[in-house]
């Protein structure tokens, strides 16, 4: 029997590993700073960063594969697994925290059944902090992909999680 994670949980394959490696160095290892672009476009052209990158790039620019992931891992935005096919990113910064988003972060995690970075089992939702939207005036903030949420509270969580199940 095989059994096959869900498409989420799938890491890409060695094959498309090299081949986005190469196409992200070719464009991007003769430019001037060019560690962030590189991770950048294999992040786009794979949905995430697996691990098996790293010593990929680090050989190609001559540093560690140590740097690499250190560089990776500092940056919310780069992800060693795939992510769910919502992201839903809700703010823990001072702003929002004084109008109950620590209240906000645990019914969501309660709610999605996940913790940070954590992605729903039906692959429908990662859950992300961030650290400031740009919405402070309407906290407790959130975005979901691409869309502000303000004034979060329960309902507008359930109300999500039905939109990202249908
Ligand atoms: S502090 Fe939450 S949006 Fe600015």
């Amino acid at each position: 029997m095989t059994i096959t994670a869900p498409a989420h949980q799938r890491l890409p394959s060695p094959q498309s590993i090299t081949d986005a490696c190469s196409a992200a160095l070719a464009a991007h290892a003769d430019a001037e700073g060019p560690l962030l672009p590189i991770l950048h476009e294999v992040q786009a052209r794979l949905g995430c960063l697996p691990n098996a990158v790293f010593p990929i790039v680090a050989e190609a620019l001559n540093i560690s594969a140590a740097e690499v992931h250190g560089v990776a891992s500092f940056y919310p935005d780069f992800h060693t697994a795939p992510a769910g096919q919502h992201r839903l990113k809700i703010c823990r910064a001072e702003a929002c925290q004084a109008v109950g988003g620590r209240a906000i972060e645990t019914m969501a995690q309660e709610i999605f059944g996940v913790a940070w970075h954590g992605t729903t089992d039906d692959g429908a939702l990662t859950l992300e902090p961030v650290y400031c939207l740009g919405l402070c005036a309407c906290g407790p903030a959130a975005m979901l992909d691409n869309t502000p949420v303000g004034r979060v509270d329960a309902a507008a969580l359930q109300q999500i999680k039905a939109q990202v199940q249908s």
